[in-house]
């Protein structure tokens, strides 16, 4: 009999699959839950700042959602979805890039090296990215597919709605779940350390 392979971790802990961090990864945010973070003193100002950049990506996301819900029950007209759609999604497409950017290259690095016990999570939060960036081209490929199928016929609109609506559900599924277990695991450590001991406080 053939062993079955196990899981990696990282397929454990896959972003489309995960409902937060296994108590290894828990340890700090034992110590800090989400009721005392809102007025802590180490909540400096590049925490607040980056804590509303996620509020405002799922604001945005919220927003994407329920456009996306009403032009496909009707109560949104089809002229009027591009006009809901397009400046949103296109935001949250170029903010999300840069977003990530800045934490794979700049925040990740210091809070990687600042806590090996939490050095794990931050590779399963950069894989996420990886899967975000695949879930975003997915989103705009079908969204671009569905406002050309606007002016064609039913049964292409049918099926290119369909697949948006796929595609952009998963992407904003996986965004919320990274959202909260990202600041499940750096806000803990900011609390812990205080900015400007990590070397991630804003100046000036
Ligand atoms: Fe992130
Ligand atoms: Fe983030």
């Amino acid at each position: 009999m053939l062993e079955k392979p196990s899981a990696t971790d990282t397929e454990i802990l896959d972003l489309a699959s995960r409902s937060g961090w296994p108590d290894d990864l828990r340890v700090l945010i034992a110590r800090f839950p989400r009721e005392q973070w809102e007025g802590h003193a180490n909540l400096g100002s590049m925490a607040q700042f980056w804590l509303s950049r996620h509020v405002m990506f799922r604001e945005l996301s919220g927003a994407i959602g329920d456009t996306t819900a009403q032009f496909r029950n009707g109560t949104l007209a089809a002229a009027e979805f591009p006009r809901q759609l397009v400046p949103r999604l296109q935001f949250l497409l170029q903010q999300l890039n840069v977003h990530h950017q800045i934490e794979d290259l700049h925040y990740f690095p210091i809070f990687r090296a600042a806590e090996d016990r939490l050095a794990r999570g931050f590779d399963v939060l950069e894989g996420d990215h990886h899967a975000i960036h695949a879930d975003m081209a997915a989103t705009a490929d079908t969204a671009n597919a569905l406002l050309r199928a606007l002016s064609g016929d039913n049964d292409t609109l049918i099926r290119c709605s369909d697949a948006y609506a796929k595609a952009s559900g998963g992407l904003l599924k996986g965004l919320i779940r990274h959202l909260d277990d990202e600041e499940d695991l750096i806000v803990p450590l900011i609390l812990d350390r205080g900015e400007d001991a990590l070397g991630v406080a804003h100046h000036g």
